[in-house]
């Protein structure tokens, strides 16, 4: 079997803080073993669309490996075997980035992306190319790996902000609700929550009743905390009721959740009588420069993914699985999602403490 000689690297889906990162890994690694890194830009476009790549060489990538985003670009919409056109129609591009895949002249392929990203990816193993993924997703809800990188950020970022928020509601003797992000998975509710010391926290996993919500807020009143703070997941729904959504999904589009946090504070204002404020903190968890963590995390992962390249161990993509990096079939986790367990310890500590989650 050959040796691989040259390869390509794209980021596809919402950004997160460490792609960067990743990127710079992959191609000092790659470099360092005599491999060449073609960077294409805006996820699969650069496979569509001509004059869409360019190399990347050590020089390339240097500085950036404390930079948010992503310098090769990003799109969550596009997906190669169904390209959104004019008038809600759709068009089948793959081929398009095969043959273009080998006008490049590339061996295999480094995708840096969640779940649809990778189930695109997968796709293309099936159609011959040799793909090596990397799980990205501030959401943290890739099976398979216990961390992807750019979560450890959201949630520091997030957590600071519920410190801020702490000190105001205070003050004021207010309910202050903060909405995160998160898709369906409570991830960043939980994790942010706990660190932050919220009083409740509102996630997909578990539909809420408000009404004990308010009992709670209720409780801390009555012993002398006449604040509190509340954490609710984008993706929280109330007990028989619905997601709240932004926008549908439309040709080409996910659906955009958001708006939970606003209909928990007015139904907590109108069950305590106290008053209420709401923040959504949106994408600013997506900025910035990534922790340290993460900033490992997203090194050893394009590390491990050049030493899976080197071996041809293709159809994979690298997972953390404390202490190591491992490997994992991408087909074994496409279409699904880990969500935050019933049993999760860090789930059972917090309602130890006192904390509800509405159930
Ligand atoms: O998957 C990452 C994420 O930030 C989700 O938490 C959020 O629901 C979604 O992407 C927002 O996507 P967009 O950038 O398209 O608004």
């Amino acid at each position: 079997m050959s040796d691989v000689k040259r390869i390509g690297i794209l980021t596809g889906g919402g950004d997160a803080p460490g792609l960067n990162a990743v990127i710079r890994a992959v191609v000092k690694s790659a470099a360092n073993s005599g491999i060449e890194c073609v960077g294409l830009e805006d996820s699969f476009d650069g496979l569509i669309e001509p004059g869409r790549s360019r190399p990347l060489t050590p020089r390339d990538v240097t500085g950036i490996l404390r930079l948010g985003g992503t310098v090769l670009g990003t799109t969550n919409r596009g997906n190669p075997f169904a390209y959104p056109g004019a008038a809600g129609t759709t068009q089948d591009y793959s081929q398009r980035c095969v043959d273009m895949f080998h006008q490049l002249r590339l061996d295999a392929l480094v995708v840096i992306g969640g779940d649809g990203t990778l189930a695109i990816a997968h796709q293309f193993s099936t159609h011959g190319i040799p793909i090596i993924g990397v799980p990205k997703t501030i959401d943290n809800d890739i099976v398979g790996t216990t961390n992807c990188f750019g979560f450890d950020t959201a949630v520091d970022f997030a957590t600071d902000a519920i410190d801020r928020l702490h000190t105001t509601a205070e003050a004021h003797h207010r309910i202050l609700v903060v909405e995160v992000m998160g898709r369906y998975a409570g991830w960043i509710a939980l994790y942010a929550g706990v660190a932050g010391g919220a009083d409740a926290i509102l996630i997909p996993e578990i539909p809420f009743d408000i009404e004990l919500v308010a009992q709670r807020l209720r409780e801390r009143d009555k012993w002398g905390a006449k604040f509190s703070i509340v954490v609710v997941a984008e993706g929280a729904v109330p007990k028989g009721g619905t997601r709240s959504l932004i926008q549908a999904a439309r040709d080409g589009y996910v659906e955009r959740l958001g708006g939970m946090g606003a209909q928990v504070c007015e139904a907590l204002g109108a069950a305590t009588g106290k008053e209420t404020r709401s923040v959504v903190l949106g994408h600013l968890q997506r900025g910035g420069a990534p922790t340290s963590f993460d900033r490992v995390l997203a090194t050893r992962f394009g590390g491990k993914a050049v030493e899976l390249v080197r071996r041809r161990e293709f159809g994979m993509m690298v997972a953390y699985a404390p202490p190591d990096i491992v490997a994992r079939r991408i087909e074994d986790i496409v279409g699904k999602i880990k969500n935050v367990p019933a049993d999760s310890d860090l789930l059972l500590t917090a309602k130890a403490l006192g904390v509800t989650f509405g159930d």
